[in-house]
């Protein structure tokens, strides 16, 4: 009887898995997109990117610059904290931004010690309130996620901290953080190993689920939990990892489906795997068949398109129709991120002010 419910059980969930795991169809190979570069009037570097709506994007980037606009690009807003006089904006370099509104923002300063920092807006960027200042000489903040099913909890991810990743969270989008402390239960790091500060998707919340992406170790390697208090499982991502090298990005579209992408930022065309995927919510990891053009900081999901999402990078852009089992280039200007809304939206931003659109036409 035991063997009998054994072999069952055995069989239910090879069933799911060859489920689970369908080659998808790639139904849309067809055209490719083209991105069209909107005018931010500045040669800022811009890494942080929050699309809110189709009309509503928030930048941030290098010397202390966030912009948004109102009106899908027309017209960029610039919108940065004001520093007092002993503090130098040029010093601060906002990685990352989550954006919920055309009111209501945060923003991630990286760097060591106290530079490390988050702000918070309620006004559209008249006013910034520092709600987060980094008081650990080992910590260096990364990046940060909130989830879309609670939108006021978030994590913020900096490196290493005697041995383990140091872990922030917000009950209250961003108004108060307080050091995730369990040392027993937040992911231990290898020597060496790091995150990157690249797109601000080293870290992803998607349903229900937490992911980590890390570098700097040979493979990169993908933590993942349910629930960031109990634990973190690990795997290793199928991506080379080396000093400055690894995953730069981990996307879910689902509870099971997600890619990763990255590779070697100091060499920006070299493209053996640098990209793979999940379809078991990120216990197992597979190349992809085709690689993109080069090295990628990050990919998004293109909501609304199953198993379509695009991937940035500073060589260029690739777009995938299967799940990221296959990729196609299209576009060679530079990006840092790439963000995807609904309706076959995407946004990109990147180096010397660039920030640019695509629309999908019909599937
Ligand atoms: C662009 O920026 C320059 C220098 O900051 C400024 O003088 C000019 O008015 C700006 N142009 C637009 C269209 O915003
Ligand atoms: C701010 O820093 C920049 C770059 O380090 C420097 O060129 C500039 O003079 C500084 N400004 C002030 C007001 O200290
Ligand atoms: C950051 O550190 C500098 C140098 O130690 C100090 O002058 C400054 O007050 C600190 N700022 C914050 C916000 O902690
Ligand atoms: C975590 O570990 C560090 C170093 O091993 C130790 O100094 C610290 O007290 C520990 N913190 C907690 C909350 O256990
Ligand atoms: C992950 O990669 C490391 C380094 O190659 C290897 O030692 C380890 O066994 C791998 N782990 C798994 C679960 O495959
Ligand atoms: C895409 O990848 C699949 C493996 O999932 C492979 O069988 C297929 O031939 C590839 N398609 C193209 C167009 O390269
Ligand atoms: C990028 O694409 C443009 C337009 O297709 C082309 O003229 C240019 O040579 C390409 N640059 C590189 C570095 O491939």
């Amino acid at each position: 009887m035991q063997n009998l419910i054994a072999i069952l059980t055995l069989a239910l969930l090879a069933t799911h898995f060859t489920t689970a795991c369908q080659t998808p169809t790639s139904t849309s190979t067809s055209r490719l997109p083209s991105w069209t570069l909107t005018p931010t009037n500045t040669t800022q570097q811009f890494r942080g990117l929050g699309p809110v709506s189709n009309d509503i994007v928030w930048v941030s980037g290098t010397k202390g610059t966030v912009l948004r606009t109102n009106d899908a690009g027309s017209t960029w807003t610039d919108v940065s904290p004001h520093f007092s006089l002993s503090e130098n904006a040029s010093n601060f370099e906002f990685r990352d931004i989550e954006a919920w509104s055309a009111n209501s923002a945060v923003i991630l300063s990286i760097g060591e010690g106290n530079l490390s920092r988050i702000y918070q807006t309620r006004d559209g960027g008249e006013t910034w309130k520092m709600t987060f200042v980094n008081q650990e000489a080992a910590a260096f903040y990364d990046c940060m996620a909130f989830e879309k099913e609670i939108p006021s909890h978030g994590i913020a991810r900096s490196d290493p901290v005697n041995g383990r990743f140091r872990l922030i969270e917000t009950w209250d989008s961003g108004s108060h953080w307080s050091i995730l402390s369990m040392n027993g239960t937040l992911p231990a790091a290898l020597p060496g190993e790091f995150g990157f500060a690249a797109s601000g998707t080293c870290i992803e919340a998607a349903a229900g689920r937490w992911y980590i992406a890390t570098g700097g170790v040979d493979p990169g390697r993908i933590f993942r939990s349910t629930n960031p208090r109990l634990g973190w499982h690990l795997s290793n991502s199928s991506i080379t990892g080396a000093a400055a090298a690894g995953v730069f990005s981990v996307r879910f579209r689902d509870a099971k489906d997600g890619i990763a992408v990255g590779g070697d930022f100091e060499k920006p065309t070299a493209n053996k795997d640098i990209a793979s995927w999940s379809c078991d919510g990120g216990v197992e990891w597979h190349k992809a068949v085709s690689f993109p053009g080069g090295y990628r900081s990050d990919v998004a999901w293109v909501p609304g398109r199953k198993d379509t999402a695009v991937a940035v990078g500073t060589s260029g852009s690739d777009i995938t129709f299967d799940g990221g089992r296959n990729w196609t280039g299209f576009g060679n200007g530079t990006f840092d991120a790439v963000e995807c809304i609904n309706r076959g939206v995407c946004w990109a931003s990147g180096a010397r002010g660039r920030v640019a659109k695509l629309v999908m036409g019909d599937e």
